[in-house]
């Protein structure tokens, strides 16, 4: 596969649509390699990965669980365990952070995040080659300070997501190419 079919061809693949085996070590260790080879300002390298598989996606479950009836002591008992289930959809995790110094004299904060942000993309490009599904998804356990206490982010991070990684069970029907149209315009100038 060369870069550009799969630039042209990556589709995210639902946690519904996964199973097991996740990637192997060295397999997580190049998509992530691949993470670091991003685009970024300053050379600051913003992105922090946090690897979440096996028995830890039952905790990190238990951590948005908690962080759930915490931020919201009316959500039902349905409600909590949808949040416990989460982490259990795929067999891989990466939470994916930006370490953001906010007072940085010339990288704005909204750089450093986009960095991290195009480390996430180089992962999914990268699963994606490796022929595993992959799907990027936020939510409020990206921004809950209980969640990001429990995996290691303090105030100096933003989440920029979940990457949820594992075999392709049920194949996505392909996209068809994007058609520029209405995304392309040609500036001559002002005016
Ligand atoms: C920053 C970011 C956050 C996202 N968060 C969610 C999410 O929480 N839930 C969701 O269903 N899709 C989310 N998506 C979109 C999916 O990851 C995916 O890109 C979308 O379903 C389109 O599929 P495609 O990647 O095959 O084009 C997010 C995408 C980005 C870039």
């Amino acid at each position: 596969m060369t870069v550009i079919d799969a630039l042209l061809n990556r589709r995210s693949v639902s946690p519904r649509m996964m199973s097991g085996p996740g990637p192997a070590d060295a397999e997580i260790d190049l998509m992530l390699k691949a993470g670091a080879r991003a685009a970024d300002h300053g050379r600051l390298r913003p992105w922090r990965f946090v690897v979440i598989r096996g028995e830890a996606r039952a905790k990190l479950g238990d951590v948005f669980a908690k962080a759930r009836t915490l931020r919201d002591p009316g959500a039902n008992a349905a409600e909590i365990e949808k949040e416990r289930g989460k982490p259990m959809r795929a067999p891989v995790v990466l939470a994916v952070g930006a370490r953001v110094i906010r007072d940085h004299a010339t990288v704005r904060t909204i750089d450093q995040t986009l960095a991290a942000g195009a480390a996430a993309q180089n992962i999914l490009l990268a699963a994606f080659a490796l022929g595993y599904g992959a799907m990027w998804l936020t939510g409020t356990n990206c921004y809950d300070p209980v969640v990001k206490a429990a995996l290691g982010f303090d105030e100096d991070h933003d989440v920029v997501g979940y990457l949820y990684i594992g075999t392709v069970a049920e194949i996505p029907a392909p996209l068809p190419v994007e058609d520029l149209h209405d995304l392309k315009v040609e500036w001559h100038g002002p005016g």
